[in-house]
């Protein structure tokens, strides 16, 4: 049976037929009518031309700090060597937008479509994961060269008359946002990498934190009723974000900064890991086969304690929001502090209409900060840490994920993952917003995940 195609419309080459499986699946129609449910507003070419040369030059700046044997390593499964995110990255744009879409598009390397393929079965095998610091070739330099290959190609594209729009311009969006996410774990992974190093190297010289004086810890009541989560259909958003929808609230409370190292360190003193009651089951039963006694990263030399960072191994800041925490750690604090943590659509209520400012990855700290000591308005929403909710990572009512392989993006992980909202340090400024849904294991701790906490009004 001949497959459906999709149609481009293109002023220099006619109409280009496209077989609809290779874009997303069999389910064309479907497809095009939920990419049109994104988003009522669409970047032009030209915008998606500028935005795509930024953020792929950003992904390469990131990577310039660390040396070819830093860029293979990969210290452990959950993260992947800096040369993997780079040609997964490129990957992603090959295999959605220029194999199905760019006529005459011939692979840079044929073999590229497994080793780079993440965990897409859609669009075929994929080379394993906790195996990908083995592919000591392609060398940097040819994924580098991958890039500038598809590069050329992608850009060449979005300047010509033919430049991909409707769905294909969508997926285009999607890919640039798919890379920013790489962006933060490229940092992520190489902070965990470098901390097993016994050398101790920073990633960069990091620049002096701003001096704080500590902000008071301070509640912020909210109003309980009936509010309009999830993403408009105003701008770019995944799929996980949508449809908005109605959700009651109860009444709240919301902390108005971030827990901090001196407040984290306090629940240590007070026996935090040696005391059952506090933690979730699976959690106390974690701490105890992993020997956790303190978030990833802390170390305690001679009774001061120390963290690595990104700038190598320093004293702690005891103003500094802390970071690192599992929600098990996370949860255990809240309990121990006589509160809990918040649901993430408490968290959206209270981020929803304020602008998007913080310690985030354009600040260029690489670390968190100190809230600053004055006001008493929620302070820390947007960067520092990924904040850590109590709401498992589920679809919202009538979610429906992309059709075809992209729909593996985000829906078939809603189980066993838990939401973090917010955003973190390593995360770039115009990637994350008020609906946006970090998830992650609830035993994660290598991401910059730390702790706001909530209570019942
Ligand atoms: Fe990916």
């Amino acid at each position: 049976m001949r497959k459906p195609a999709v149609r481009i419309e293109s002023d220099s080459m006619g109409t280009i037929e496209v077989p609809a499986e290779r874009l997303w699946g069999a389910q064309t129609q479907r497809s095009l009518e939920h990419f049109a449910i994104g988003s009522d507003r669409m970047p032009t070419a030209v915008e998606l031309a500028a935005r795509y040369r930024a953020v792929r030059a950003l992904t390469e700046r990131l990577r310039e700090p660390l040396s070819a044997e830093d860029c293979q390593a990969q210290s452990m499964p959950d993260a992947s060597p800096a040369k993997w995110h780079l040609a997964h990255t490129t990957w992603f744009f090959e295999t959605f937008v220029l194999e199905p879409g760019r006529r005459g598009y011939q692979p840079f390397h044929s073999a590229f479509r497994v080793l780079f393929n993440s965990y897409y079965q859609g669009v075929g095998e994929q080379h394993p994961r906790p195996q990908r610091g083995l592919l000591t070739r392609p060398s940097l330099d040819e994924v580098l060269a991958y890039r500038a290959h598809v590069d050329a190609y992608v850009l060449d594209w979005l300047a010509g008359d033919d430049a991909p729009v409707g769905a294909l311009a969508s997926v285009v969006e999607i890919g640039l946002h798919h890379e920013q996410q790489h962006q933060e774990l490229l940092l992520t992974d190489a902070k965990h990498l470098l901390s097993g190093n016994p050398l101790a190297p920073a990633y960069a010289a990091l620049p002096p934190a701003p001096p704080a004086a500590g902000r008071a810890f301070g509640w912020r009541m909210v109003d309980g009723g009936v509010r309009e989560v999830g993403a408009t259909t105003d701008g770019f958003a995944f799929d996980n974000e949508r449809p908005r929808h109605a959700a009651l609230l109860e009444p709240f409370a919301l902390s108005t900064r971030l827990t901090t190292n001196a407040e984290y360190a306090e629940f240590i003193a007070d026996g935090g890991y040696r005391r059952p009651e506090l933690w979730l089951s699976d959690g106390w039963s974690t701490i105890l086969t992993r020997g956790w006694q303190a978030p990833l990263y802390w170390d305690d030399r001679d009774g001061q304690w120390c963290e690595f960072t990104l700038g190598g191994r320093r004293p702690l800041d005891p103003l500094a929001p802390v970071s690192h925490v599992s929600l098990y750690e996370a949860d255990a604090f809240a309990t121990w502090a006589g509160a809990r943590l918040p649901t993430e659509l408490e968290w959206e209520a209270v981020a929803t209409g304020r602008p998007v400012r913080g310690n985030l990855l354009d600040s260029g700290h690489l670390h968190p900060i100190a809230a600053a000591a004055n006001g008493t308005d929620v302070a820390q929403l947007y960067g520092d840490v990924w904040e850590w909710t109590r709401s498992a990572y589920a679809p919202y009512p009538g979610f429906r994920p992309l059709a075809g392989a992209l729909g593996e993006y985000n829906g078939k992980f809603m189980s066993s993952q838990v939401v973090l909202r917010g955003g973190s340090c390593a995360t770039p400024a115009d990637h994350v917003r008020a609906s946006y849904r970090n998830f992650f294991p609830p035993d994660a701790r290598w991401q910059f995940s730390g702790i706001r906490l909530a209570k019942d009004a």
